[in-house]
């Protein structure tokens, strides 16, 4: 008989056993059951609803059930449903009345919830130390190519000279607004439900700010039933995590182009990469392809997460023991990207050459020449026409931009001096970007300086 069985004649068949269950999924939570637990009971304890003995016996009972499930030497069944109530079973199997004393004044609902919380703001921990790992391995790559220019990208086609630090250093910085994020879902999630009840708190003179204390959360919550209901808190997690497996996607885009033949810009080392079976030639960007299709699980979770609490009426529902999976399922893959990623950077080759070369076209240099006419006092838009007059007329002529001689250059725009034939080289049009946040040598140096200095490497 199921410990919720007083009320019912017959057992649950054994298909519904097993379409209820959540054990073979939140058996994860068991620390966190279980520490959730202890200040439960030791709150019980001190405030008199049961004997200070109990207490205490339940308590070093829980160190024991930990210390199995941690050995391997306990048993999970779909039987019992979920994680709460193997925990609480084996507490009354080993202790009879005081293991049943324990789930006094608490409801799985408020548990859950407890549980969940304390469960994340541990993951979002990990997630955020494994976050930084991967900013700095990007700093790394940078500050060893800091002279590293590439053609920059609008519309995958050529703009303008970039440094390849610039580059890496757009992703730092969503790194740094992703971490951000993270923090921000922790402070909602780090808030204690426990003592809501099953929706509506309970009779019983139970002490909250004693459990707050000592589970180490710095608020509670203010209504028993939001705080049983509420799941907002996985949505905004899910959120985080999807932004960032969304940056992980467009840094895996960038990458697999540049690791193309077409391309050439860099190649992985070959740990991170994977061959064909049939093609004896292959080597595969696996690793970032894999982290992009990731992606996709990730906002499913998202959308399963939002969804699932579209349609509830205040306040516990089955329907969120549904929240589990996706949850779980998110921050593995996350983890999981995150396990590979930062060492696959730091392993990347870049072909310098290639990179600089494709850089050099001359028409990435048509911006500056009409910037250069601005300097002489030729509003920008007439600029911007005569330089794209200019570009057609190379075009025409079959000849690239840089090869137009001075004299053909003074019949498109008059105010053409030998000066803006030295425009068509890409150092010169980075070193002539330094602007803040531009992509100019100095300022590139500046905010490597300030990424290595807060991240302490090199
Ligand atoms: N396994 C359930 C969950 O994950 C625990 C709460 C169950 N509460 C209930 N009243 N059935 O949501």
């Amino acid at each position: 008989m199921a410990l919720w069985g007083g009320r019912f004649s017959e057992n649950a068949l054994n298909a519904v056993q097993v379409f209820t269950e959540s054990i073979s999924f939140d058996k994860r939570l068991y620390k966190h059951d279980i520490c959730g637990s202890k200040a439960h009971a030791a709150m019980l304890g001190a405030a008199g609803i049961i004997p200070k003995k109990s207490a205490s016996a339940i308590c070093k009972e829980l160190d024991k059930i930990l210390k199995r499930i941690e050995k391997g030497d306990f048993t999970f069944t779909a039987e019992l449903e979920d994680i709460h109530m193997h925990i609480e079973t084996e507490l009354i199997k080993a202790l009879g009345d005081e293991g049943a004393r324990v789930h006094t004044a608490r409801s799985r609902n408020d548990q859950i919830a407890l549980d969940i919380r304390l469960y994340l703001r541990d993951e979002i921990d990990i997630i955020a130390a494994k976050i930084r790992e991967l900013q700095k391995a990007l700093v790394t790559q940078a500050n060893k190519n800091d002279k590293v220019i590439l053609p920059g990208f609008t519309h995958l086609q050529h703009a303008q000279p970039v440094l390849f630090a610039h580059h890496f250093l757009a992703y730092v910085e969503m790194l740094e607004r992703d971490l951000g994020r993270l923090a921000d879902a922790r402070k909602r999630i780090n808030v204690m439900p426990l003592g809501s009840g099953a929706i509506a708190g309970t009779t019983l003179p139970i002490d909250r700010e004693f459990v707050r204390k000592k589970l180490d959360f710095p608020a509670m919550t203010q209504n028993s039933m939001d705080a049983v209901a509420d799941r907002d808190f996985a949505c905004e997690l899910l959120s985080a995590l999807s932004i960032f497996a969304m940056h992980i996607s467009r840094l895996s885009e960038d990458l697999i182009l540049w690791m193309s033949q077409e391309f050439s810009f860099m190649t992985f080392g070959d740990a991170f990469c994977t061959g064909s079976s049939l093609m004896p030639q292959k080597k595969n960007p696996d690793l970032a392809e894999l982290s992009r299709g990731k992606t996709g699980r990730v906002y499913g979770d998202l959308v399963a997460m939002l969804t699932i609490c579209k349609g509830l009426p205040l306040t516990y529902n089955r329907d969120l023991q549904e929240d589990k999976e996706p949850l779980f399922d998110a921050i593995d893959t996350v983890e999981g990207i995150l396990s590979v990623y930062p060492d696959m950077i730091l392993s990347m080759k870049l072909n310098t050459e290639r990179m600089l070369a494709a850089a050099s076209e001359p028409g990435l240099m048509a911006t500056d020449l009409a910037e250069a006419l601005v300097r002489k006092g030729v509003p920008f838009r007439h600029a911007h026409h005569k330089v794209g007059a200019l570009v057609r007329y190379a075009q025409d002529k079959g000849k690239p931009l840089d090869k137009v001689t001075l004299a053909e250059m003074k019949k498109v725009f008059p105010e053409a001096d030998a000066d803006m034939k030295k425009l068509f080289s890409a150092v010169h049009a980075v070193a002539g970007r330094e602007v803040p946040g531009g992509t100019g040598f100095n300022e590139v140096r500046g905010q490597l300086d300030k990424w290595t200095d807060i991240f302490g490497i090199k």
